[in-house]
């Protein structure tokens, strides 16, 4: 048998006999030939079988059905045409497992059958662009800390307390005590900022929230940088520059895929470049009154309306992200809506110092976080305000008895991210399971 290589690396063996190692993504036959669609993981190629060369490969190519698991040996030549520039002249063939009935055809199905057969669905060409991306973006992520002097600090996945509020922990019986699923890292990265000056943590977080919008899933990824001796300011500099960083990292790596596969106009992504335009909440609030004013659509203007002090909603992110070009930044958020850590600004106590960046196009918050309290007696006011259980915050009251500084850190949702950059509607295609209300399996 020839030498087994990837079609990923195919130009290199132009002229050459090789075997690919793969399933049959799609057939279209003539009476001599047959133009197999062989994928292998790495891409997919046509390979051409033709009856005057190879009479008896020609009745098996022709049997095999849609993800057939099939080795396939041939000649690699240029072709303009091919979308990798290069198809297969076949002259061996071997079936591992001939398929019949393979449940995701070529033909339009719907959302839901989609997502049952999500363990077959990733096979596809649109879902492989999106999960590559995916993969990337982590990548970048990783990348872009390890190089400038951050420690990656593990925050513990089971965790005896809530850091993002009561309302949508998953519990579970952890030897007869109550523990939760981690709905964020942050309170052991302020452990880390505390040890090491910069840390961050890259990890899964939960949520039991019961929003079924496009945009929540009860198990998300989050990275979450924290900075000793950083103040809200600094805090929106490293996310604005982070952000701009890992677009440009998946521009540069799968400009064809978000192009030529997932339809993105890219444009909208090169544009994500400093500085990202930085509101203060009580003027965001202003301009989403103003564009209520304007609109003329009777469900938008209800949808629109807002008071000071309340957070926004998916159609208030939506039109006054529309008005600009790049992400935004909002900041100084009213406290009350805020999660018991965040520092209040002392020139504005109903303010706290808190920032979400929010994505184009839409595309909704990307990034939440701020300025964290740094002044013992506050903290404890915080966590009581919350109704939270002190005995289970000791150890985090400790970083402000022991060194106190003023840090601060932000958490970015990855899929919210892939499914920005990826231009997708909902954020069920940017996980490989996504875990939503209605959704646990496969
Ligand atoms: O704004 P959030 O809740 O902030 C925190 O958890 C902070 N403790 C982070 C920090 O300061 N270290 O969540 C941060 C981000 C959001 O901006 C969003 O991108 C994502 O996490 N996110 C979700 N993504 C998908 N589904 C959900 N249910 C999400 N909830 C938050
Ligand atoms: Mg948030």
């Amino acid at each position: 048998m020839a030498e087994h290589v990837y079609i990923e690396d195919i130009a290199k063996h132009e002229g050459d006999e090789v075997t690919l190692r793969g399933w049959l993504y799609n057939r279209r036959s003539s009476k001599k030939l047959h133009f197999l669609q062989v994928r292998d993981g790495t891409g997919i190629i046509q390979a051409v079988v033709s009856i005057g060369d190879t009479p008896d490969l020609f009745e098996p190519a022709g049997a095999c059905g849609q993800e057939s698991s099939i080795e396939v040996t041939g000649t690699v030549s240029r072709d303009e045409r091919s979308a990798i520039g290069y198809e297969l002249h076949v002259t061996g063939l071997t079936v591992l497992q001939n398929v019949e009935g393979y449940p995701i055809t070529p033909k339009s199905h719907g959302d839901a059958f989609l997502m049952d057969h999500r363990h077959l669905w990733v096979r596809s060409r649109r879902q492989h662009a999106i999960l590559r991306i995916r993969a990337t973006l982590a990548r970048a992520i990783r990348d872009y800390f390890d190089t400038r002097g951050f420690v990656l600090f593990d925050s513990p996945i089971l965790t005896p307390a809530a850091c993002e509020g009561t309302t949508t922990l998953f519990e579970l019986d952890y030897f007869d005590t109550k523990a939760y699923l981690t709905q964020s890292g942050q309170l052991y990265q302020e452990v880390g900022a505390l040890a090491f000056g910069k840390t961050y943590c890259f990890g899964p977080t939960f949520r039991a929230e019961k929003s079924k919008t496009r945009r929540h899933l009860q198990e998300f990824w989050m990275v979450e940088p924290e900075v000793a001796y950083m103040d809200l300011e600094g805090d929106m500099d490293l996310a604005e520059d982070f952000l701009v960083e890992i677009v440009s990292r998946v521009l540069e790596t799968h400009r064809d895929e978000l192009e030529g596969v997932l339809e993105r106009d890219v444009s909208a992504l090169e544009r994500v470049q400093k500085p990202f335009p930085r509101i203060h909440y009580d003027d965001a609030v202003k301009e989403i009154l103003a564009i209520r004013d304007e609109t003329e659509d009777p469900e938008l203007k209800a949808n629109l309306e807002i008071d000071w002090g309340t957070d926004f909603g998916a159609a208030h992110e939506t039109e006054l992200t529309k008005r600009y070009d790049r992400p935004i930044v909002v900041h100084h958020f009213p406290s009350a809506i805020k999660a018991f850590y965040m520092k209040k600004d002392p020139a504005s106590p109903k303010h706290a110092l808190a920032m979400d960046v929010l994505a184009p196009e839409g595309y909704g918050e990307v990034v939440g976080g701020g300025q964290r309290e740094d002044d013992l007696a506050k903290v404890e006011a915080g966590i009581a305000a919350h109704d939270l259980p002190r005995e289970a915050f000791e150890w985090y009251l400790d970083l402000r008895r022991y060194g106190s500084v003023p840090h601060a850190g932000f958490g970015l949702g990855l899929e919210r991210t892939v499914a920005w950059i990826c231009g997708l509607h909902h954020v069920r295609e940017t996980i490989p399971f996504a875990r939503t209300l209605d959704r646990l399996k496969p």
